[in-house]
């Protein structure tokens, strides 16, 4: 039986992943910095954290392959490195980077922290989606404003190919556990670029209220925030309206053999959408 750390299990990508794993027979290690909180059927909780190296070593004993979601604080391509140093030699890597992660440049900190994966020496894959669709319904990001009936994003006009997380998660399965997708960098979208107007709109069909779309500078954005998660935040915007979110790949299709899902799919399923005004 195949054993793999998910890093992250309890994140928007971790939890379909871990599911997907367990369906196939793998021995799962759910990977948090709370490990008492992982509830998962079938994924044995496992403590690891990026703050406890002196964790790691236990916590990928015997792991066949090893799930990374980079950490988004300044020393992660640091950190990414002295993890891959504890793995067994032959563990497989599987990075969770982000779309167009080159707009940073060679010595950008999102191909820096790839860098390391690709110059280690297993075999690795990078996953590098487009901005995922649960950001709708995680309150972290933008469900409790779409419960209050509007989306606020600093898009600039630029289209967004959202991507299901589950979708993320069906092709990191494939890297993690198939032959074929070793040094492949795979860039991973839905189906379709959405205009932000547009996207509101489908939000309004699938919450069962108008969600109206306000236009907001990326100064509102990064209001309240600092330091690396406020530069971060500020770049990531940058991007958007740059168009680094907008190509439509076919990855999820070429990997998994069945399309991504659209973002009318995602809220037709419906699990934890705001439904009502607040
Ligand atoms: N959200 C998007 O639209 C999007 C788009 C493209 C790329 N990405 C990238 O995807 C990655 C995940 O982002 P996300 O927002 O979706 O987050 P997420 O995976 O939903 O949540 C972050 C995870 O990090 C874990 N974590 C927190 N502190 C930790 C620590 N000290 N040590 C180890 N694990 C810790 C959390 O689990 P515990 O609390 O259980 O430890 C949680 O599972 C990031 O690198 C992000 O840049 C995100």
């Amino acid at each position: 039986m195949a054993r793999v750390l998910v890093t992250g299990v309890r994140g928007k990508t971790g939890v379909p992943l871990a599911e997907l794993l367990v369906a196939r027979g793998v021995e799962v290690l759910g990977g948090s910095s709370d490990p008492a909180t992982v509830d998962l059927d079938g994924v044995r909780p496992t403590d690891f954290s990026w703050d406890r190296p002196s964790g790691w070593p236990a916590a990928t004993d015997g792991v066949d392959a090893v799930y990374v979601v980079r950490p988004d604080r300044p020393d992660a391509p640091e950190l990414i490195g002295a993890l891959l140093g504890v793995l067994p030699p032959r563990a497989r890597v599987v990075l969770l980077s982000e779309q167009d992660a080159d707009w940073f440049g060679p010595d950008g900190w999102a191909p820096r922290a790839e860098r390391v994966v690709r110059d280690s020496g297993r075999p690795w894959t990078v996953l590098r989606p487009s901005w995922f669709m649960q950001v709708f319904t995680d309150p972290r990001f933008h469900r409790d404003e779409i419960a209050r009936g509007e989306l606020r994003f600093a898009d600039g006009g630029a289209l967004v190919a959202w991507i299901d997380a589950r979708d993320i998660a069906a092709v990191a399965e494939r890297a993690l556990l198939d032959e074929g997708h070793a040094g492949r960098v795979y860039e991973i979208t839905g189906p379709e670029a959405l205009s932000l107007p547009r996207t509101a709109e489908l939000l309004s069909a699938g919450v069962g209220h108008p969600v109206l779309y306000r236009e907001v500078s990326v100064d509102e954005v990064v209001a309240g925030t600092d330091g690396f998660e406020r530069d971060l935040t500020a770049l990531t915007f940058q991007r958007v309206r740059a168009g680094s979110f907008a190509p439509v790949t076919d990855t999820v299709r070429a990997v998994t053999g069945r399309p991504a899902r659209s973002l009318a799919t995602f809220l037709a399923d419906g699990e934890r959408l705001p439904s009502r005004r607040a």
